[in-house]
């Protein structure tokens, strides 16, 4: 077997073979196969798709390309979520606590963010001395005595998406659906937890624009957990518009225990709702019980104190220290006015996405240091009155704040 092979077929518009593709995963893995030839098969793979079975066996193979995590010691069903990335989405932050809190084990791996979207490793390293390398008997010893670990993927766990996706964010083959789902739900196995709830996010500040495009990913990611024996549901939820107040590291952490705390007037409706439709879901998939008791367990804990209980205990118990999180001493801070007076109709999601990148809150690459401090809050949201002149957003950063950014900023704002 060799790539041209494979290549000849592709362009026939034929389905590659389980064994052609663990071929692949396994020589590019391992260094045989070069990246100019991986390439070649991305970009065909992005233009032509792929079947479910060839995305299935992509999976596999992927899985197959290093450890699997054994979460058999921890009792109880585990669950774990995964939203495909957007700009302010700290649900992860919100609703892990909450599903702990009802006595449900969440054993969750998670990543950095890249570009416009953000990571909930970074989220919870803006936190002084929280620890996200864990090793894999701390891990499992956290799930089993607080219900909740999250931490961040281990060295060897599907090394061939990390050099695949590498070579995908540089070869314009990103935004393929068989390519993200296999690179999603083969993490999401290999974390080895029994059910996954999927937050598929679309819109401009999503990788999927439009409905139709995340309903297919969603639909190509469950079928791949069903065949692999996890229980999986998904959830599409808008992108176009941020969520909640807060973009940006320290602002994101603040913000979900501000939601947690229930002092509303810190942040808003729209991401409580997503977090009440997220959690519920997990409840569901985890405990087996109908949609209105799921989501009333939700609010019940949300309300009576025990979820923000949760996530202190939770932060706490991997070395970190909330107490500097409220405070926002960033070097400068600029208000981005109005530029006209009426309703906000949208905000748009890319625009602040890169915004925030700009003021140090993300990465373009994945060197790029990050500034814990930097971002964005909204002061204004979608379907809010502004006057010409009024505050509608603040910017905040260590590094100088260009008037690009400004621009970028009250641009991204349409009001009607
Ligand atoms: N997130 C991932 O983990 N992989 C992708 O391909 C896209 C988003």
């Amino acid at each position: 077997m060799n790539m041209t092979q494979l290549f000849e077929k592709k362009k026939q518009g034929k389905e590659l073979t389980q064994a052609e593709i663990k071929y692949f995963v396994e020589g590019y893995t391992t260094g045989s196969i070069p990246d100019y030839q991986a390439s070649s098969l991305l970009m065909a793979i992005r233009l032509l798709g792929m079947t479910d079975e060839e995305t299935f066996y992509l999976t596999k193979a992927m899985i197959e390309s290093g450890d699997v995590i054994d979460l058999t010691s921890i009792d109880g069903f585990k669950i774990d979520k995964h939203s495909t990335g957007g700009v302010g989405d700290k649900v992860t932050l919100i609703v892990t606590p909450v599903i702990a809190a009802l006595g449900i084990p969440v054993a969750k791996f998670s990543g950095k963010g890249l570009g416009i979207t953000g990571g909930t490793i970074d989220k919870l390293e803006s936190i002084r001395g929280f620890k996200t390398e864990l090793s894999s008997q701390e891990f499992i010893d956290n799930v089993n005595k607080h219900k909740i670990a999250v931490a961040g993927q281990t060295g060897n766990l599907v090394p061939a998406d990390k050099k695949l996706y590498a070579l995908r964010d540089v070869t314009g083959t990103v935004d393929s659906i068989p390519l993200i789902a296999a690179s999603i739900m083969s993490k999401k196995i290999a974390s080895g937890a029994d059910g996954i709830v999927l937050d598929v996010k679309c819109g401009s500040g999503a990788f999927m624009k439009t409905e139709e495009e995340a309903k297919k990913l969603a639909d190509a990611m469950t079928a791949i957990g069903e065949k692999l024996g996890r229980k999986v549901v998904a959830h599409i939820s808008d992108m176009d518009n941020p969520l909640g107040k807060m973009i940006g590291n320290k602002l994101e952490v603040a913000e979900a225990h501000s939601l947690l705390s229930g002092r509303m007037g810190e942040t808003h409706e729209d991401l409580l709702e997503e977090c009440i439709i997220i959690s519920s879901l997990m409840y569901q998939v985890a405990a087996g019980v109908n949609e209105a008791a799921a989501t009333a367990a939700v609010k019940r804990v949300l309300a009576d104190g025990s979820a923000v209980a949760k996530f202190e205990e939770f932060i706490a118990a991997q070395g970190g220290d909330l107490a500097d999180i409220v405070q926002n001493d960033t070097a400068n801070n600029v208000a981005v006015k109005a530029a006209t007076n009426g309703v906000v109709e949208t905000i748009n999601a890319l625009l602040i996405g890169e915004a925030s990148v700009e003021l140090g809150a993300g990465r373009l690459t994945k060197e790029s240091a990050l500034d814990y401090d930097a971002g964005i809050q909204l002061v204004a949201k979608k379907g809010d009155a502004v006057k010409t002149g009024e505050t509608i957003a603040y910017l905040y950063s260590n590094r100088e704040i260009n008037g690009e950014t400004i621009n970028k900023v009250q641009n991204a704002y349409t009001i009607a």
